[in-house]
């Protein structure tokens, strides 16, 4: 249990049996609200209030967050944020800041935000001083990508790295990845990161025909160290540098070869040095540890000062989610229209949509964050859900998008709520850019917003000259429904601080969600079976003779004895 230091007040595991979510009486009270609501179309809602834009936006963090073009109203958002206190959301924040084993199936704290803490207060866990520790390894961090970027870290021939690679996979490649392509302008040009994830070789083999590994350095990351794509890429990784590192001897790995993890066993096992080893805690679920040494990488990319300002960014929007009333809760307020969404307008789909190239890997980290933390059909205490969970989190990033499926966005049967993200200010000095990037943006909130219904296309192509039957064949293909919802997100730039409190921002979303839907956001039993039966099949893949039996279906079978004749 976690205690401050000086007055060690035990925080309890709060009771986390929720009634189901269809059955609570705010939830009842929307679906009635949803009735009356639901054919007042986002036009009518603009219409009606001039000032909606300034009803419906806050700032926190150095984040704008415009939520005028939703389908809600004053009395909407009230009920929404009755559902969050009859959820019981106040006390769950509270006990995930405080360090309580809100992840229960595994009986762990859930404490990413001690990672971007200062140091006081001070955290202390079961005995351990969380914070104490926390800012040891950030020292440790900095000292390791100082020595690294200042050339006095020195490959086995004496030479300076130019090349670091990290190899791991889900929360140990996404983060640093996104993140480091997000702090593309912060990088210097002579020192490249590379990020390895897929067991396909190709991946791998790619950077590897590129880097010299007398000045190459491999972070190996992995929370676990057992995970087999990682174990497997650094494997072999290990043996090309072997072959391929003229005159090094196995002892000289450890100038090529440090380790991320919270496995030391495993780290040591594999012949890395505990001295090369950036540990974590089990209390940092593997999507939430790009603030942990998992962030390694981009320490060493962007420098340890520009990282402290990442973890900054972060811990300021901790603080605001953490004091803000729910009213004016950035964070919560994203997640309730996320839920407003997903359990009354049946939306199954959210698009995220980042106008800044930088922001390009941006959705793929939403992705797992989101889907891996509420991809969920069960409750805390183990019942089936009865009201559904998180949608499907995908996207592109803008103007690319506009020309391949927006499309579907503005004219498609289903309606997928859109997340737009953009910076004021850009990071080149390109002329004309920013202000075409940026008219895009609005024009697709407002496009989907307004639509362009029957009359006023009609009234368009007549003015054009038109012949009439043209028109009435052409009409229905050209109109746009509209009153389809989106948000924006403005930044001023993307610097590290702004980027910090955007993924912490998106972080306590899913954490309100979690709460809503009364799901363990912080588990992920669901990736093991495939884990289980991949490691059977490598098996028969491999194994002289062929297994005999009937182990799998006809199709599994088939695929496999196909794959053994093209692998023998
Ligand atoms: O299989 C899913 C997962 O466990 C993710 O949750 C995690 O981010 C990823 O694998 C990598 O795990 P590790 O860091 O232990 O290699």
């Amino acid at each position: 249990m976690y205690s401050r230091i000086n007055s060690r007040p035990t925080i309890k595991t709060p009771d986390m049996s929720q009634p189901a979510l269809n059955t609570t009486a705010s939830f009842q009270a929307l679906h009635a609200h949803y009735a009356a609501i639901k054919e007042t179309s986002l036009r009518e809602l603009f219409a009606a209030s001039p000032s909606r834009f300034e009803q419906f936006s806050l700032k926190a963090a150095g984040l704008f967050l415009d939520y005028a073009k939703n389908n809600v109203t004053a009395e909407t958002m009230g009920h929404l944020f009755a559902l969050a206190r009859e959820r019981q959301l106040e006390p769950r924040r509270q006990a995930m800041f405080a360090g309580a084993k809100i992840n229960t199936t595994e009986n762990r704290a859930v404490l990413h935000t001690a990672l971007r803490a200062p140091q006081q207060p001070a955290l202390e866990l079961d005995g351990q001083q969380v914070s104490a520790d926390v800012h040891a390894v950030l020292e440790r961090v900095q000292t390791f990508s100082a020595a690294v970027r200042s050339g006095t870290w020195l490959g086995y021939t004496g030479k300076p790295i130019s090349d670091i690679v990290n190899i791991g996979i889900g929360g140990s490649d996404l983060g640093p990845k996104m993140v480091c392509q997000a702090l593309r302008p912060y990088q210097r040009a002579d020192l490249k990161l590379h990020f390895v994830s897929n067991v396909d070789g190709d991946d791998l083999d790619a950077v590897l025909q590129q880097v010299d590994p007398q000045t190459t350095l491999f972070v190996i990351a992995s929370k676990t160290f057992t995970t087999a794509e990682t174990m497997m890429n650094a494997h072999s990784a290990r043996n090309w540098f072997l072959q391929n590192a003229a005159g090094a001897q196995e002892s000289d790995l450890r100038k090529h070869f440090v380790a991320v993890s919270t496995n030391v066993e495993g780290v040591t096992a594999f012949g890395i040095d505990a001295a090369n080893m950036f540990p974590f805690w089990d209390w940092v679920g593997g999507r939430y540890s790009v603030w942990s040494s998992i962030g390694l990488p981009v320490a060493l990319a962007v420098g340890f000062e520009q990282f402290s300002e990442f973890l900054a960014g972060a811990h300021a929007m901790d603080r605001h989610f953490q004091d803000a009333p729910l009213e004016q809760n950035m964070p919560v307020i994203l997640a309730l229209l996320g839920v407003w969404y997903r359990n009354f307008f049946d939306y199954r789909s959210v698009s995220i949509a980042p106008y800044h190239q930088d922001l390009g890997n941006f959705p793929s980290y939403l992705q797992q964050l989101e889907m891996e933390s509420n991809g969920k059909r069960v409750s805390l205490d183990g019942r089936t859900l009865e009201a559904e969970s998180c949608p499907i989190i995908w996207g592109n990033v803008g103007t690319n998008g506009q020309h391949a499926y927006f499309q579907l966005l503005h004219q498609g049967t289903d309606i997928t709520p859109v997340d737009f993200i953009a910076t004021l200010h850009a990071s080149h000095q390109l002329p004309g850019h920013q202000a075409a990037l940026l008219a895009n943006c609005f024009a697709q909130s407002e496009a989907l917003m307004r639509g362009k219904h029957a009359d006023e296309v009609q009234a368009e192509m007549q003015a054009k000259g038109m012949p009439a039957d043209q028109v009435t064949a052409l009409l229905p293909h050209r109109i746009f429904p509209g009153n389809r919802p989106s948000n924006t997100i403005l930044m001023e730039a993307l610097t590290p601080a702004s980027l910090g409190a955007l993924i912490a921002l998106y972080e306590h979303k899913v954490f309100v969600q979690g709460v809503i839907w009364d799901v363990n956001s912080f588990d992920q039993w669901g990736v093991e079976l495939g884990k289980v039966l991949a490691s059977n099949i490598l098996g028969e893949l491999t194994a002289a003779p062929a297994p005999q039996g009937n182990a799998h279906d006809s199709s599994t079978s088939g695929l496999i004895a196909m794959a053994r004749r093209a692998l023998s």
